[in-house]
Order: structure tokens, then sequence, then C-alpha cells
């Protein structure tokens, strides 16, 4: 049995459906856990589906995704912006990761223009709502 993929979601994505749907879609949380277990099934891949608003906690799931997982799909949402903490976790892991965001950051206000996590990752897709999880596990799946 293959390791599981981890799909890390950082801070405020747990009020996804109501958060700003103008922006973010009016899809919870769940809905893109359960289009994210789909699109892992067809690629034969199980997945691991973590959300926290905590910076710590986000680092010690990339910890254990370089342990006990195949490779990272992440959406560091407001972190992405401001986490030096992020980009070394990601880097100290010896999995691949992607990067992913809902919106398109670098359309919107110009502190979003900054991921620190960009460095630390092998790519990014954004800009293409819940698809942007599923265009980030097909992406992944090619790497590992
Ligand atoms: C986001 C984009 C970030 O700039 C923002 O802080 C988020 C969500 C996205 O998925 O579009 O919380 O990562």
């Amino acid at each position: 049995m293959s390791k599981p993929i981890f799909i890390i979601n950082g801070p405020n994505l747990n009020l996804l459906g109501t958060r700003e749907p103008e922006v973010y879609g009016t899809q919870t949380l769940d809905d893109v856990k359960g289009i994210c277990d789909k699109k892992a099934q067809a690629l034969g891949y199980k997945i691991t589906f973590l959300q926290s608003n905590i910076e710590g906690e986000l680092i010690d799931f990339i910890q254990q995704a370089g342990r006990d997982g195949a490779g990272i799909v992440i959406n560091p949402a407001a972190y992405t912006h401001t986490s030096v903490a992020m980009h070394d976790a990601l880097k100290a892991v010896d999995v691949p990761s992607i990067e992913i965001h809902l919106s398109q950051p670098a359309k919107r206000e110009s502190f979003r223009r900054r991921s620190y996590v960009a460095e630390a990752v092998h790519g990014t897709i954004s800009g293409f709502g819940a698809d942007s999880y599923v265009l980030g596990l097909q992406a992944l799946s090619n790497l590992i």
C-alpha cells in the first residue's frame, strides 16, 4: 500500500463556503475534501486531509508528511505571505510538494504577491478554485 498524499490547509480555510464567496466560491472545505478524495482515488492514492489555523500545527503536519506521506499539496493560506517557518519545514522534508491557491494572489492586494512557500515547493497552481486542488494532485502524482 503506497503512502497517502497529505493535503494541508492553512488558516481560515475552515470557513470556506461562507468566507468571501465572491473570492473563494461557495464550496465548503468538506466539499473540497470530497473532490480531493475522488481525484486521489482515480490516481491510486489515499489522502490525509488536514486544516489548522495555527502555524506551529501546520509545521507539525509538514513534518508528519515527510515521515508518513508520499507528497504534499499545501494551501498555506495567509501564511503563504509571512511564514519563513513553513518555507523551512517544506525544505526540510524529503517528499515533493505543490503549493496551491483557490484564488490568484497575483491579481489581488500587493501583500499577496510575495510567497515564502513558492521558493520551497516544486511548483504553484493558483486561480482555479477547487480545481487548483485537483490540478495539484495530478501534478504531484506525476512527480512521485
Ligand atoms: C489563499 C490566498 C491567500 O492569499 C489567502 O490569505 C487565503 C487563501 C487562496 O486559496 O486563494 O487565505 O491561499
